[in-house]
């Protein structure tokens, strides 16, 4: 059977896989340490801010717009963005529906798969006996001074992570990824609630603990409204919003485009961001600042999170945190990496289906052979951040697709949706079959603010300042001193900026600049692969037709 003939077994089931896709490592390792490196309750207002004026529209147009572009038996960003108007160039904004969940899928599943690997080493003990800040380098094959590795270990796991990846795939939307949401979301509630409640039950007096974990739970919870004036803050609060709910992807729209016709989307959607949004203010909140500020004080877990990923605070420090718990330390390690694995494949598996459902519509690729296409191409891309992965390639992987290109094809798409579909016709598809009255302000919101949202976000991201002070970078400005371009702002990357060097070292050894280099030129490859392929595809369907 083709993709184009599957549906959801149930209502319930495609919320929680829609849930599912949503919640994932972002919502437990990427949350924690956005808030923490933005100054906690000051970055949750900005945060709940871009949630209703940008997420929730958003959630509601890909899922109006996949639902639609399925009545005419189109599952995937290209074919669905091609029904929006008569443009013959729209298909090709939805090239970024195939990339983004491609090569997002690639450094993505790596990270699922250290998940994995640690809850074999917690239910094993090895982190009773090799601190997890010596294990995790030598796992990823980190040397001091190389910029390779091919660590036999790490690329065990990350085989092992994507073929069940492509088995669940393979299994179809019900039996595959549906069941997959119906058993993993609950899991990880259910791991993430008895997870939360021993470590909010530490005290100063119990073996190790220096501060009340509720300091920790105060600092990301209490909002404060000193992050409202502060650009920095909303650039990183909208960012998680992006990563978070998945928008900004192509796999709502695909998930979507096997909704009938006549069914809600209006609050299938809402429920769907909602639920996310509980699990990680909520849960994802309470879990890793609170613990860690327990054992390690507020100060060292804010310093522990720059870069804002968790990764260190997750996998160096949690392991060894554990251990203070005794005999329940093997099975809280299983039990944190657990949830993030089932977080992270129930968000990877979200990203093979739009590239399977291209491949079925268009191509009549069946589904197992679409998903072991899938899994080839993730598995390919996927070493090249394992290989390279000192040398930085998946950091640019990460800030390239997992960043600058949802904000794009977010902006891209609204635009679409609101100015050339239209606002009257899309209005209908959001509101038809809709079980809540979906607030009239939307109307305005979507076509106005999300828009002019998105534009000064992506604008900030592209020139953001060094350290941030747009106040002193304007006035530099003005005083003829030029731009001072942040090395982490898209122009800043792309020029290059506090990076001096060449390809080669002065004993002709290869730089990370040439990873970082390779690495996008490898990465708009892929971006040309899949416009081809969309080319292709229309070419042989017009040819078909005529
Ligand atoms: N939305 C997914 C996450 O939070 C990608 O990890």
């Amino acid at each position: 059977m083709t993709a184009h003939k599957e549906q959801w077994a149930s209502r319930a089931g495609l919320v929680l896989a829609m849930a599912g896709n949503a919640v994932g490592l972002g919502n437990f390792l990427r949350f924690p340490a956005q808030a923490a490196q933005n100054g906690g309750g000051a970055f949750l207002i900005p945060y709940l801010v871009a949630f209703v004026l940008m997420g929730i529209p958003l959630l509601w147009v890909e899922w109006a717009m996949g639902r639609y572009g399925g009545q005419f038996g189109h599952h995937s960003a290209p074919g669905i963005l091609d029904r929006m108007g008569k443009s013959r160039f729209l298909k090709y904004i939805g090239v970024f529906g195939l990339f983004t969940n491609l090569t997002l899928a690639a450094y993505y599943c790596y990270i699922e798969s250290w998940t994995l690997a640690y809850v074999w080493h917690s239910l094993k003990g090895t982190f009773k006996t090799t601190p997890p800040t010596e294990f995790f380098p030598a796992y990823l094959g980190q040397h001091a001074g190389s910029i390779t590795s091919l660590p036999p270990e790490a690329t065990f796991f990350f085989a092992l992570t994507l073929a069940l990846n492509v088995w669940v795939l393979s299994r179809g939307l019900a039996k595959g990824i549906e069941l997959a949401a119906k058993i993993g979301m609950p899991l990880l509630i259910l791991f993430g609630i008895i997870l939360v409640v021993r470590g909010l039950s530490l005290g100063t007096g119990d073996p190790g603990v220096v501060e009340s974990p509720l300091k920790g739970l105060n600092f990301v919870w209490n909002p404060d409204l000193s992050g409202l004036g502060d650009f920095n803050v909303w650039l990183a609060a909208a960012g998680q919003i992006f990563f978070t709910l998945s928008v900004g992807m192509g796999s709502i729209h695909c998930y979507a485009s096997y909704v009938k016709k006549n069914h809600d989307v209006a609050l299938n959607a809402a429920s769907a961001g909602w639920m996310n949004e509980f699990v990680e203010v909520i849960l994802g909140g309470s879990l890793l600042i609170p613990i860690a500020t327990a054992y390690l004080g507020l100060a060292a877990v804010q310093s522990a999170t720059s870069g804002g990923s968790g990764f260190s605070l997750g996998f160096l420090t949690l392991p060894t945190l554990f251990n203070n718990w005794g005999w329940f330390a093997p099975v809280a390690g299983a039990m944190w990496f657990g949830l993030l694995f089932f977080a992270g494949i129930t968000s990877s598996l979200a990203m093979g289906q739009p590239i399977m459902s291209f491949l079925s519509d268009e191509f009549g690729t069946a589904r197992s052979k679409g998903a072991l296409l899938f899994g080839g191409a993730t598995f390919v891309l996927g070493m090249w951040c394992v290989w390279l992965y000192p040398g930085g390639s998946f950091d640019e992987f990460d800030f390239w697709t997992g960043t600058f290109s949802l904000v794009l094809f977010a902006l891209l798409e609204v635009i679409v949706f609101a100015w050339i579909f239209g606002m009257k016709k899309g209005w209908e598809e959001i509101t038809r079959g809709a079980d809540m009255k979906v607030p009239v302000i939307y109307r305005y919101i979507i076509p106005y603010v999300t828009p002019l949202f998105l534009a000064v976000v992506f604008f900030g991201a592209l020139v953001q300042p060094q350290g941030g002070e747009w106040s002193a970078a304007v006035s530099g400005l003005f005083d003829g001193q030029g731009w001072p371009l942040s090395p982490g702002s898209v122009l800043g990357k792309l020029t290059h900026v506090g990076d001096a060097g060449g390809w080669h070292g002065p004993n002709g050894e290869v730089t990370s600049r040439m990873v970082k280099d390779l690495s996008r030129i490898l990465l708009t490859l892929v971006f040309g692969a899949c416009s081809v392929l969309v080319f292709v595809a229309f070419r042989r369907k017009e040819r078909r037709a005529s």
